[in-house]
Parts: C-alpha cells; sequence; structure tokens
C-alpha cells in the first residue's frame, strides 16, 4: 500500500484550487501514492464555540481532545489522521484566507497540538489507562505538507496573508511544510489550465511531496523545496513584526525572533539557534506555550465574586440600531 496523500481545496467547485490540489495530487498517484480529495465547501462545519473542552480534557486527562461538536470536521480529521501528507489550496479573500478556511483552523486548533496531546498520552499511560481512553496515537505521525496560495488580483500585495495564514493548519499538528506556491493573477487567465508554467508547477508539488515522503533521511525530508527561501529559516515566509523597541522583529507565522539589519542595502535578520528552536513550528516552542497555558491560566472559580462583577454586564441589554425608513418604508 503506497503512502496516503490528502488534497483539501478551500476554492470554488472546479475552479483554480480544486484543479491545482488535484494536480498535484495525479502526480502523487503516478508516483504510485494513495490519494484522497476534499474540497472545503462540501463539508459542513460550524466554528468553535470557544468552550475549550478540548483542551481541558487533554489537561485534566479526562478527555482525548475532540471537539463536543460532532459534524464534518470528524471527515477532514480522520483523513488527516490517516495521511502522510497533505496538500492544501486556499483562494485569497481579503487579502487573507477564506473564512471557512480559519473556521477549519479553529476547530483543529490547541485540541491537535501534539504537546497537548502527547503529554496527555504519556500521563495516560503511566496511569495505566486503556489506549482507546487515549488520544489518536496517529496524531504523534510524521506528516509534511505544500501549501497553495490563489489571489485573482495582478498585485502579489493582494495576497499577502493567505500564505502565512495557512500555517494555522499546519502547525499545531506539526504537519512539516516542505513546499508552498503563491499564485497571483489568477484573473489574468480563465483558468489555471491556461497557465501551463503554473500546472508544471503543481506536478512538482507533487512531486515534492512524493520526494519527502520517500526520503531516507530527516534532513532530505525535509528539506524546503519551495521557490525561495524567504525572510524566516523556519517557516520561510516574509512577514515580520518589528518589536516595540524597534530594534528586533518576530515571524508573524512561527514567531522566530530575530535581529534586524541592513547590509549592502539589504535587510537581512540574523537569527539564534536558541530563537529558533523556540519557534511555535518546532517542539521547544509549542511546549513552552502550552506549558505557559498549563501553569498560567486560571481556573474556573478563582475569582469569587465573579457572578456578582458580571451581573452589569449581563443586564446591559440594547437592541440593533433600527432601520431608517422614510414614509413610504424606503430606507433613508
Ligand atoms: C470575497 C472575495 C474577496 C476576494 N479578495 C481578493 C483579494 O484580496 N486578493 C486577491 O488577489 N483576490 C481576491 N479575490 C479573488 C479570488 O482570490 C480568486 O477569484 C481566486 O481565483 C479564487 O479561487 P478559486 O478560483 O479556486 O475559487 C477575492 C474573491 C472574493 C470572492
Amino acid at each position: 500500500m503506497g503512502k496516503k496523500v490528502l488534497g483539501i481545496s478551500f476554492g470554488r467547485k472546479m475552479s483554480n484550487c480544486d484543479i491545482m490540489v488535484k494536480h498535484a495530487l495525479m502526480a502523487c498517484e503516478q508516483a504510485g501514492c494513495e490519494t484522497a480529495f476534499l474540497r472545503a465547501d462540501d463539508l459542513n462545519i460550524t466554528n468553535c464555540n470557544g468552550c475549550i473542552a478540548c483542551t481541558i480534557g487533554l489537561m485534566t486527562g479526562r478527555g482525548r481532545g475532540y471537539c463536543v461538536r460532532h459534524d464534518d470536521f470528524d471527515i477532514l480529521d480522520e483523513c488527516v489522521m490517516q495521511s502522510d501528507a497533505v496538500i492544501l489550496a486556499c483562494p485569497t479573500y481579503e487579502t487573507s484566507v477564506t473564512g471557512r478556511f480559519k473556521t477549519i483552523c479553529d476547530r483543529i486548533g490547541p485540541s491537535h497540538d501534539i504537546t497537548f496531546r502527547k503529554a496527555a498520552w504519556d500521563e495516560g499511560m503511566a496511569a495505566g489507562k486503556p489506549i482507546d481512553a487515549l488520544p489518536d496515537a496517529r496524531a504523534f505521525k510524521k506528516r509534511t505538507a505544500a501549501l497553495i496560495s490563489v489571489g485573482g488580483a495582478m498585485t502579489e500585495n493582494w495576497i499577502a496573508l493567505t500564505l502565512p495564514m495557512m500555517y494555522e493548519f499546519t502547525f499545531p499538528w506539526g504537519i512539516d511544510v516542505i513546499d508552498a506556491v503563491e499564485y497571483y493573477g489568477a484573473m489574468a487567465h480563465e483558468s489555471v489550465l491556461g497557465y501551463p508554467e503554473m500546472m508544471e508547477r503543481m506536478t512538482q508539488v507533487g512531486r515534492h511531496i512524493v520526494a519527502s515522503l520517500n526520503a531516507e533521511t530527516e534532513e532530505e525530508r525535509l528539506r524546503w523545496r519551495g521557490d525561495e527561501e524567504g525572510v524566516c529559516p523556519v517557516c520561510h515566509t516574509r512577514l515580520l513584526q518589528v518589536s516595540h523597541d524597534k530594534k528586533t522583529v518576530d515571524c508573524v507565522v512561527c514567531g522566530s525572533h530575530g535581529t534586524l539589519s541592513i547590509a549592502d542595502g539589504k535587510i537581512r535578520v540574523d537569527y539564534t539557534q536558541e530563537e529558533l528552536d523556540r519557534s511555535r513550528l518546532r517542539w521547544g516552542g509549542k511546549l513552552e506555550h502550552s506549558t505557559e497555558i498549563k501553569t498560567q491560566a486560571q481556573p474556573a472559580g478563582s475569582i469569587k465574586n465573579l457572578k456578582e462583577l458580571k451581573q452589569p454586564y449581563a443586564d446591559f441589554v440594547r437592541p440593533p440600531f433600527p432601520r431608517e425608513e422614510d414614509a413610504h418604508g424606503n430606507l433613508k
């Protein structure tokens, strides 16, 4: 049985994202992989309601990291759990990912963070719990991913946030991104099928995924196969946030912290190994986050008179502004 590659398109039916993901999957199949394809819009997935039951369950050992809501997210979750690699394509809406993409990322959320799940697994095993009371062990499998962002605009900056935001899908489960494509100017073609170079790049995406899956060393498995190195050496994106003292920068995507300078007229960022290991794409950075939540989040009941303190806000109820109509019922 070949390795399993899952493709997910967040675009319109049979439009650019669908075709690009399917084309990359075809290249994977040619190399002997088994594939599955999901269209996000075909899945009925509701938003995270913020109850945090998934995370509390993992922290207390009472849960396995599942959502209290059972909908088509379970289909996507099972497909990722079975997969060895994922290929995602997302359209740009308002310079960023689509609402559905973000909805799905929120459902992946902390419940799929491998450091939360691994701690629950280790503690459960030590306590002699049965396997089916522990987080799904497939969560700890190494997986790779390729990310494809698509935007209609001819100006690259109009897709600036899409690819960075797509890492929200991969980082909680610890999926390693090894290739990324930013396709802007999509509206200059009726369909990506009229742009042979981009279709060829999709063949390459499939081949890159296969090469990573067949790698004999961890270094080769993780080798970056994207078109450019980017600025961040961990996630290879170019989105930096300037620190308050305006001397250092953080990678917005993965949190790597570096020092900015200009050398030979070019922006340069230097990172220490210690800071790179704190990236949320790496175990150390993830563990630091799950530990800060476990040790510093205040449990319910910490503020004794909270109900009383909340009461004025519960009583503060105001209706929406009424429609402003003229005497004929037309909007003013
Ligand atoms: C609500 C909405 C907002 C959009 N905003 C952007 C944008 O900010 N930048 C951009 O490049 N394209 C934008 N587009 C164009 C889509 O990214 C483009 O149509 C893309 O091809 C959609 O992917 P699909 O063909 O796979 O469905 C927008 C489209 C919609 C519907």
